[in-house]
């Protein structure tokens, strides 16, 4: 396969620094030449960069989601600039925040805007091909709502027509399907044309697990 592959784990709100060290010990992936992310949370960002620093890692690191503000006067917001010094990574709009944090297009575009300002590379999630996608993301993730955390993926034929048509209009040129991802379903996503990689949550929380999905899509 000669397209370049874009992996982003996504850790949700799970793992303190205690179990991020055990799944960092434990993590001795190949990465090939696959782009590979690791979104984890806040409190872990400073112990991943300096851990993978030293071990010169190929491995990536972003944030979950970025204050719509830059600094100041913003309590409990964690601003652009504060990630960049850890992460040159973040994703926004992912559905989970759409629905329990109430994040609509104008807050989403504000977060993107931030986000642009202090040079960090964004990975904007959709739910499907009518969602608006700011200008300057870098990647673009299809999740379909029903497909996450479900066990019941996407077809790949789907996801790549539904990626297809938001590669056209939004002009992103990495176009990548989170939900149920698995070691076991990965690559007949990555063998679909305009599917440049995907997005696992649940299966990148163990690291064997995370391990095998990057070898089968090698
Ligand atoms: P899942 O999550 O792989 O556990 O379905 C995907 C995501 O929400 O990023």
């Amino acid at each position: 396969m000669n397209k370049k592959l874009f992996i982003a784990g996504n850790w949700k709100s799970n793992k303190t620094l205690s179990e991020s060290k055990v799944w960092m010990d434990q993590f001795h992936s190949d990465l090939g030449s696959i782009t590979v992310v690791l979104c984890v949370p806040f409190t872990v960002l400073p112990y991943f960069h300096d851990t993978l620093a030293v071990s010169q890692s190929r491995l990536q690191l972003g944030a979950q989601n970025v204050s719509p503000f830059a600094g100041g006067a913003y309590t409990g917001e964690i601003n652009a600039s504060q990630i960049k010094e850890f992460a040159p990574w973040v994703l926004i709009g992912h559905s989970e925040r759409r629905k329990n944090f109430g994040e609509a297009d104008a807050v989403l575009q504000q977060k993107v805007d931030r986000a642009r300002e202090a040079g960090l590379q964004i990975i904007y999630c959709v739910q499907d091909d009518k969602s608006v996608v700011p200008k300057g993301v870098h990647v673009v993730a299809y999740e379909p709502v029903w497909a996450i955390g479900t066990g019941k993926a996407d077809s790949p034929e789907n996801a790549n027509a539904v990626l297809t048509t938001i590669k056209k209009t939004t002009g992103v040129p990495i176009g990548i399907y989170g939900g149920s991802i698995t070691h076991e379903n990965v690559k007949s996503f990555v063998a679909m044309d305009a599917i440049d990689g995907v997005l696992p949550g649940g299966a990148s929380l163990d690291p064997g697990k995370f391990q095998a999905l990057i070898s089968a899509a090698l």
